[in-house]
């Protein structure tokens, strides 16, 4: 079908984390942008994923605080938790970011169109009667909660879009699904006083993260008291109006008053003309090359459509790539593999680069050092257990350390530095010179470089 004139450079359709970069950083580079959201600009991140479920671990956090206080000689206890306060925080938080967002993109004289997109043509979408031309298009639409066949999401049973929303707190959960956001909301509701149960279909939790992390996970869980139940598969789920009841594939039940069903997002790009305009689907997603192109000439795809990680922060990146890709820049493409992932759950984990069993798949011998936080002052003051495993390539390779993996309290804090040890591909015994402050848990990702390069401090040898 002939393409109309074009009205803007690009028309982005999708006002989240990936769209909302993409035209913000078009825009500065002097390009005329349309950005289409049908909901509230921000998307998942903002609305309903990375912001509110962080203030919930954030409120969880202010619980446990106040209930462990008396350990450290503070004497205090958990009255209860003001699930309606709890909201009108969380609810606030979120309020003020979207404001501070719209002003944003209204500054940035982003052409900000709200309504419904559905391609018409390569290049072109149709929103109510008005129809935006690119020269190029970025399809950005995201991804939503995904369920299982049968399990259909109503009452008790619940997906995290419900569970940001709920008035009171569960006294019985069944997380289904022990991935990233399985294990953030089992740690709230046990935070908040829940009895917990996590049923993961996989060996392990986390299975995206280093085995050991899951290990350390699971047993700072069952500490907790939350129940894990790994290499365990849904087969049914009934409800009434009293609990709800999950049959697992070997037989077992298990009742609560609530199920939530973390396993996995899926991409949105059903009905939206997409196929008809040409651009290939693969399980729904849109495969790109390097450069986010899509198949189809001038048109694009960033953040969760996109296979790999579902992280907010790779949607801002490749929203940035594509708008100075497109404004001629030559920018590096946004490599899965430097990407780091914060899992706020309690104890709190935080990763870059490969996991051991990917670096030995890779290089085959690897050399790996685990500094266990046990010997690491600021996180005995704390109170809290942990490691920081680093992972690094054999001297034959170059000896570069491909990957650092940490749990323990306040542990995404450190994911900075670990970042640029391994985006530099820095080796044990560049890091070690650098002196990290004492005390914090930092020098926990020093000694651990320390003791790689065959000079430990705090650890034996
Ligand atoms: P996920 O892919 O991380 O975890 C889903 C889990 O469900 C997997 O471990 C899978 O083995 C399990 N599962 C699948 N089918 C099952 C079955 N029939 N029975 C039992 N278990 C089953 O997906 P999740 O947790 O839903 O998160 C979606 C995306 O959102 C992820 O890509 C995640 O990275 C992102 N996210 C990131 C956050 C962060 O960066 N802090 C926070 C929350 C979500």
């Amino acid at each position: 079908m002939p393409e109309p004139q074009p009205t803007h450079d690009v028309v982005v359709l999708g006002g989240g984390s990936g769209g909302y970069a993409c035209a913000l950083r078009g825009a500065q580079l002097g390009l005329q942008v349309a950005l289409v959201e049908q909901d509230k600009l921000g998307g998942t991140c903002l609305h309903r994923g990375c912001i509110p479920t962080k203030a919930l671990l954030h409120a969880a956090e202010v619980a446990d605080t106040a209930r462990e206080g008396a350990r450290f000689g503070v004497r205090s206890h958990v009255e209860g938790i003001d699930m309606g306060q709890v909201l009108a925080y969380q609810q606030g938080v979120v309020a003020r970011l979207h404001k501070g967002l719209q002003g944003l993109v209204s500054s940035a004289k982003v052409d900000y169109v709200i309504g419904s997109g559905v391609l018409v043509g390569p290049r072109s979408v149709q929103v109510g009667d008005r129809v935006l031309t690119g020269r190029h298009l970025v399809l950005a639409t995201g991804s939503q909660a995904r369920t299982l066949p049968g399990l259909s999401i109503e009452g008790r049973v619940m997906t995290s879009d419900q569970a940001l929303t709920l008035t009171e707190v569960p006294q019985n959960v069944i997380v289904l699904g022990g991935g990233v956001i399985g294990v953030e909301f089992a740690s709230v509701f046990r935070s908040f006083g829940s009895q917990v149960t996590v049923v993961e279909a996989l060996p392990r939790l986390v299975p995206g993260e280093d085995e050991a992390i899951s290990k350390t996970l699971e047993r700072a869980f069952r500490k907790r008291s939350i129940t894990v139940r790994t290499g365990a598969r849904y087969a049914a789920v009934s409800q009434d109006e009293h609990s709800v009841t999950l049959t697992l594939e070997d037989g077992a039940t298990l009742g609560a008053d609530l199920l939530l069903v973390a396993v996995g997002r899926g991409p949105v790009t059903a009905d939206l003309g997409y196929e008809a305009a040409g651009i290939t689907l693969d399980r729904g997603f849109v495969p790109t090359d390097e450069r986010l192109r899509t198949g189809v000439d001038g048109v694009y795809a960033v953040g969760d459509i996109v296979p790999g990680l579902q992280l907010a922060h790779r949607g801002f990146a490749h929203g940035v790539f594509v708008a100075e890709d497109i404004a001629g820049l030559q920018p590096q493409p946004v490599l899965d593999r430097g990407i780091p992932k914060v899992t706020y759950c309690d104890p709190e984990i935080a990763s870059v680069g490969l996991t051991e069993t990917q670096a030995r798949a890779e290089y085959g011998d690897v050399s790996v050092y685990e500094y266990n936080l046990g010997g690491n002052g600021k996180s005995q003051i704390l109170g809290t257990a942990g490691f920081v495993k680093l992972v690094a390539a054999p001297q034959s390779a170059g000896g570069a350390v491909v990957g650092v993996h940490m749990i323990g309290a306040r542990m995404g804090e450190q994911i900075g530095e670990a970042q640029l040890i391994v985006g530099w591909d820095a080796r044990a015994d560049d890091v070690a010179p650098f002196i990290h402050a004492h005390p914090t848990q930092n020098e926990a990702l020093g000694e651990a470089h320390l003791a790689l390069a065959g000079k430990p401090l705090h650890a034996h040898a």
